[in-house]
């Protein structure tokens, strides 16, 4: 997966923005719903916050407070970097996280979760938990057209064809998953939810 996103990095916003390859997808209400995410993403108590695998930093940009952004691809820590000067950026890994216990009040974290597998989760959910006592996670909602858990082949616009796991979210699956979550956002294309140890 990392190896993938590094090479993607100059072109993920073309799915946030349907630009690019995505500029012919059919996706219904997808910037109005895209907006509606940012909007709850902006609603957010500004506190100090994590943003793990934050990727170009479109949604990193709409937290309130305090704000560091970790990713393991440089590619995408530079365009988050240049995009929100005000917030701080490392290169890291999301299953190891170069910080203290309660280094933060809040692990966000934005279509990452859902592409974890098993072991690499409880990972994952184990350094968020020991790092903040929040964790607000993004993901794609379970449409009719997916499936939960799919092995997909992704093609970036270089032609080369890449093996991505994903799964797919209801919201109240998301928020039995995380334990205690709290449904923010819950769409077509989005879901949203706030779990607190
Ligand atoms: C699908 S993108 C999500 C970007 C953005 N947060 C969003 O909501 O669209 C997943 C991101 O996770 C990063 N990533 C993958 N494995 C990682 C790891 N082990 N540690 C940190 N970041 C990782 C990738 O580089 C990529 O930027």
């Amino acid at each position: 997966m990392q190896t993938y996103y590094d090479r993607r990095a100059r072109e993920y916003d073309d799915w946030v923005y349907g630009t690019g390859l995505f500029a012919d997808r059919d996706r219904p209400d997808w910037h109005e719903e895209r907006s509606r995410l940012e909007q709850a993403v902006a609603k957010l108590p500004a506190v100090r916050s994590l943003d793990v695998g934050c990727g170009t930093g479109w949604l990193t940009q709409r937290l309130q407070g305090e704000v560091m952004g970790l990713d393991a691809s440089e590619g995408m820590i530079a365009i988050a970097q240049e995009r929100i000067p005000g917030a701080t950026f490392v290169v890291g890994d999301a299953l190891d996280l170069p910080f203290e216990d309660g280094a933060f009040d809040r692990v966000f974290t934005g279509h990452f979760y859902g592409h974890l597998e098993e072991d690499d989760r409880q990972r994952f959910l184990t350094e968020a938990r020991r790092v903040a006592h929040e964790l607000v996670v993004v993901d794609s909602a379970l449409r009719n057209d997916v499936d939960a858990e799919e092995r997909q082949e992704r093609v970036l616009t270089d032609g080369s064809r890449w093996e991505v796991f994903k799964r797919y979210f209801t919201p109240e699956g998301l928020a039995e998953e995380l334990g205690s979550g709290r449904v923010l956002h819950s769409g077509r294309w989005f879901v949203m939810v706030s779990s607190v140890a």
